[in-house]
């Protein structure tokens, strides 16, 4: 359980509960307008909860989203001697004295990125107990990469029925190039190479927005990391030693960004994105326009409104900086909506199509060809459906779907979707959509 009296809240809605039950109910079909403004972004706040283990004094944490998955890794922290404070959108936590190297099995099963707290906590003890990564709706997702890269950095990884138990006397800097581009890999490995003995290069390391912005928060605080951003990043180790005291403002989440952008596209008349960066959405942003949805973005806002008509366009998910796959979900629920043929290419995770037979139970037209490609054809009238969350992108998508769909639907297992977005059915009913929550 998570260690309550420790938090202060100042948001009475914010949600601590484990799993909860809750569902919404949702009636669809009404045009959305107004201003929402995004939140920080999950993918960052995990990395900066993570790398609080790196450091002997306290860290601060701005502008963290208050969603599941980051109460669930602050309550992995606390199980490992970390101390933590929340208020509004600060998280301080005082790493000072960690009495465990050993990551909580039963948490760690809910959220896969757990295995990010591995890189820091070995670097800083020389030692870690990792138990196996959960599998998940969106299929198999190894974590061979991270081992290869512990392995090449000096350490031994020794597994057992419980997990992992990876273990160093002297973490040393190396080359290694990663044969597959994977975000948390790159993130733990520049993580864990930050207090290593001499020069570690990371080649064919991942660029997401999310990696700079880690750097830079360590960088401030005395860490040697160049070249992030790029797919080569170098990291001077500082030899075994610490941080001491660490800052950063969580920079805004842009899958949450896309998914407005999305809304907007299908029902904005029109909506306003704002505390935004539009530059991390290049690649959907030119794909939406060439579907015909009009966008007009200035330096952190992006407006966008419902054209009359969506025309169908074909979309490949792709590494940063291309169409991110954690908004395949929702941009398959717009090329239900748009003229013509459209083929979804998801190249980074298989069985991340599996949610479109819940959409096809709706009304729309998708044929999945193999496990990485759906065809759709539209424009189709979605129906209103009892339908439930399986993940937490396709969840939001089948938000966007009973938001579209004409009549009431009821979506289950929200807590897939609180998992990810903060107070969503708040922010949305304020541009006019009718959901209401059911605890
Ligand atoms: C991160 C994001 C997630 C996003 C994904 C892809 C976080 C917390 N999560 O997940 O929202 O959907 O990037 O943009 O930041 N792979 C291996 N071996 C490994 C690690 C990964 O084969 O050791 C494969 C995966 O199965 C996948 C591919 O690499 O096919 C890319 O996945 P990866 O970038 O690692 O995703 P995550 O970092 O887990």
């Amino acid at each position: 359980m998570y260690p309550r009296t420790c938090l202060q809240h100042s948001n009475s809605s914010a949600k601590l509960s484990e799993m909860n039950n809750d569902y919404f109910t949702v009636i669809g079909g009404k045009k959305l307008t107004g201003t929402i403004a995004v939140h920080g972004a999950k993918n960052f706040a995990l990395k900066a909860l993570a790398a609080s283990l790196l450091f002997t004094g306290k860290v601060t944490i701005k502008n963290a989203p208050r969603i599941e998955d980051i109460f669930r890794t602050i309550e992995l922290l606390t199980h490992l001697g970390v101390t933590a404070t929340v208020r509004a959108h600060t998280v301080t936590l005082d790493p000072s004295h960690i009495t465990s190297t050993k990551l909580d099995p039963n948490i760690a099963k809910k959220i896969r990125a757990s295995v990010v707290l591995a890189g820091p906590l070995l670097a800083r003890m020389g030692t870690v107990h990792l138990p196996h990564p959960g599998g998940c709706v969106i299929g198999k997702r190894p974590i061979d990469l991270f081992l290869e890269g512990w392995r090449c950095m000096n350490a031994n990884v020794r597994e057992s029925k419980s997990g992992y138990t990876i273990h160093t006397k002297k973490l040393r800097g190396c080359d290694l190039t990663f044969k597959q581009v994977s975000v948390t890999a790159t993130e733990s490995l520049m993580m864990t190479a930050t207090l290593a003995h001499g020069k570690t290069i990371l080649r064919n390391a991942a660029r997401e927005p999310e990696i700079p912005a880690l750097a830079e928060m360590l960088n401030t605080s005395g860490a040697r990391i160049t070249g992030a951003g790029t797919s080569t990043i170098e990291i001077m180790g500082t030899g075994g030693k610490p941080l001491t005291h660490g800052t950063c403002t969580v920079i805004p989440d842009r899958i949450e960004t896309g998914t407005f952008l999305i809304l907007g596209a299908l029902l904005g008349s029109p909506i306003t994105i704002t505390n935004c960066d539009p530059h991390h959405l290049d690649v959907p942003i030119q794909l939406l326009k060439e579907a015909g949805v009009p966008i007009t973005c200035g330096k952190n806002w992006i407006k966008v409104t419902r054209p009359k008509v969506i025309r169908g366009v074909d979309m490949q998910t792709r590494e940063y900086p291309g169409f991110p796959t954690d908004l395949q979900a929702p941009f398959v629920v717009l090329m239900t909506q748009a003229e013509g043929e459209s083929l979804i290419f998801e190249t980074i995770f298989e069985g991340r199509l599996s949610y479109t037979e819940e959409l096809r139970r709706m009304g729309a037209h998708i044929h999945i060809s193999d496990p990485h490609r759906a065809i759709i054809h539209g424009p189709t009238a979605l129906r209103a459906r009892d339908i439930e969350s399986p993940d937490i992108r396709a969840g939001l998508a089948f938000l966007i779907a009973t938001l579209v769909a004409h009549g009431t639907s009821k979506l289950r297992t929200v807590y897939q979707i609180d998992r990810g977005y903060e107070n969503i059915e708040e922010r949305l009913n304020k541009l006019g959509a009718h959901i209401k929550r059911i605890s």
